[in-house]
């Protein structure tokens, strides 16, 4: 017997488009499934004025209007905050409708992040105005201090910068960005409802050992990194327990195979094509596929204050593994897609 299953359709609240060449390669991949987007401002330069962030989607729109296929999809713009970023800037650009989020980086702590904040102070004033005004935070939580071992990144972001800001400015909505950790999800279940997170597809399906074990695998790399199985295992008890704090973010971040594939290689994994099916298949596997849709469409737009989409998704399991496409073309370059290291079973049948 065909299992079917169908929510209202997903949104993803982390996502990297890139620009040029590569927005082009990759915008379908989210529009054909996600009905809106939290697009990340780490550009080269980042997207820090209204203005950027205006021009910036028209140019996802125009990509995406390049494409046969026609997607209703509405890119969420944000703004990167910089330790120059004037408060007045980033209200106007909300009151204005222009963007629906404001992400802070630390400097130095992913990529294209050197714009980003090297002490959490020099931004309160932005900060003050963003609680007054009801403006989103989205907080990549890393320290990036050289002696902090980088497994224990997110939990000294806690301790050092998280924890003494909701303490100091409690209204301040603030989303915990792809929370990799038991720590940081045990943080944010200890705090009233304007505070969330996002977890990732990839941070669901995999530890640091399917990363390390039997060889490198660059395509596996992300930030921040994929820790051990017990913090996995704290972010599926997260996302399958119908807590409306978690929520998806892709944290699709398409980087070309081969500055992955390199001595240095660049962080991020490219899931858009493939997220619903994963999702979907380790919710299964977890018993908990009636959790998937308050996951994927529900607690998002319930923090970010928006409606629920009205389209619905249909998914149907498949008796024989999905076939999807393990790369897309970039250019002259390809993009490698997430291999989530199980078969899926899952595929998106309709949206309508
Ligand atoms: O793995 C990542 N890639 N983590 C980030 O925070 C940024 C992203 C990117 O932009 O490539
Ligand atoms: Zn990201």
């Amino acid at each position: 017997m065909t299992q079917q299953l169908v929510i209202a359709q997903p949104d993803d609240w982390h996502l990297h488009l890139r620009d040029g060449e590569m927005l082009e390669s990759v915008v379908a991949a989210s529009a054909r499934h996600f009905r809106r987007a939290i697009i990340m401002p780490n550009l080269v330069p980042p997207v820090v004025t209204e203005k950027d962030a205006v021009a910036y989607s028209k140019r996802i729109n125009q990509a995406l209007n390049q494409h046969a296929a026609k997607h209703d999809f509405t890119p969420l713009m944000t703004l990167y905050l910089t330790e120059q970023t004037v408060a007045t800037d980033v209200v106007n650009a909300a009151k204005n409708g222009v963007i629906s989020a404001v992400k802070l980086y630390p400097a130095g702590a992913t990529t294209n992040s050197a714009s980003g904040v090297t002490e959490i102070n020099k931004v309160m004033p932005v900060l003050e105005a963003m609680a007054e005004h009801n403006i989103v935070l989205c907080m990549h939580g890393e320290v990036t201090r050289s002696e902090v071992d980088i497994f224990d990144r997110e939990q000294a972001f806690i301790d050092d910068v998280l924890a003494p800001l909701r303490e100091t400015l409690p209204e301040l909505r603030i989303v915990l960005e792809h929370v990799t950790t038991s720590d940081g999800v045990d943080f944010v279940q200890s705090q009233p409802s304007n505070m969330a997170a996002t977890i990732t597809p990839h941070h669901l399906a995999l530890n640091r050992n399917h990363m390390l074990v039997g060889g490198i695998r660059p395509h596996y790399y992300c930030l921040p990194i994929l820790k051990r199985g017990d913090h996995q295992h704290a972010l599926m008890a997260a996302a399958t327990s119908g807590d409306a704090r978690f929520f998806l973010g892709t944290d699709s971040a398409p980087h070309t195979a081969n500055t992955k594939e390199s001595a240095c290689g660049c962080a991020g994994v490219f899931n858009s094509p493939n997220t619903m099916s994963t999702l979907a298949q380790l919710f299964d596997d977890a018993n908990a596929l009636d959790k998937l849709e308050g996951f994927t469409s529900l607690h998002g737009p319930k923090f970010y204050q928006l409606p629920v989409n009205d389209a619905k998704m249909t998914l149907i399991k498949q008796t024989e593994p999905v076939q999807y496409e393990t790369q897309i073309k970039a250019g002259d370059e390809h993009v490698v897609v997430f291999d989530p290291g199980q078969a899926l079973y899952w595929r998106v049948e309709s949206i309508a």
